[in-house]
């Protein structure tokens, strides 16, 4: 009874083992082919690098005047995705859009109204954001991650 419970145990983990090992291989396989197809998205994204050069100089909002250069934001962050260089006290904010709630457990507008974290509660305890500066700040935030 015990003999026949066990060997059936050992025949099913055999019997997976070798799943495991044949579909490894075949994953093995097609792992392959999205990594060949990631190479691609690199190059669009040194395309769109290019672009955000021409829209850099087009459009008011990645410029040198941009709202989070004159709230001091990037005295603590960069926003790689936008090309805007930073200090590194805070966090790269390319992804914050799509992160803080994740993150922090409140939306990203409620985040720069009430910061949980104590260095954003000092900075935006010290100097609010406006209604419209928060809408400029969340603007260019969700243009950084959409990039
Ligand atoms: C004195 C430095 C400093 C300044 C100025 C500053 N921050 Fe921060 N900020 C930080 C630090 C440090 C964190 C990380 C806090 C944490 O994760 O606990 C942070 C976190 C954040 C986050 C959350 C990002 C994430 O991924 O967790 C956002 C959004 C943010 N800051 C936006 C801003 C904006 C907008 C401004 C300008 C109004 C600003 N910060 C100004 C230091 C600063």
């Amino acid at each position: 009874m015990n003999k026949a419970i066990i060997s059936f145990a050992l025949s099913l983990v055999i019997g997976f083992g070798l799943g495991y090992l044949v579909f490894g291989v075949i994953m093995g396989d097609s792992d392959k082919q999205p990594q060949v197809a990631q190479t691609e998205p690199t190059q669009e994204t040194s395309e769109t690098e290019g672009q955000k050069e021409g829209a850099k100089e087009e459009t008011a909002t990645v410029d040198a005047n941009n709202i989070l250069n004159s709230k001091g934001c990037l005295g603590c962050h960069a926003v790689d995705s936008l090309g805007l260089e930073g200090g590194a006290t805070g966090p790269d904010l390319s992804k914050a859009f799509t992160d803080v709630e994740g993150k922090h457990g409140k939306s990203i507008d409620e985040f720069l109204k009430e910061p949980t974290s104590a260095v954003m509660s000092s900075v935006i305890g010290g100097s609010p954001l406006t209604d419209e500066e928060r809408t400029q700040v969340l603007d260019m935030l969700k243009q950084a991650s959409e990039k």
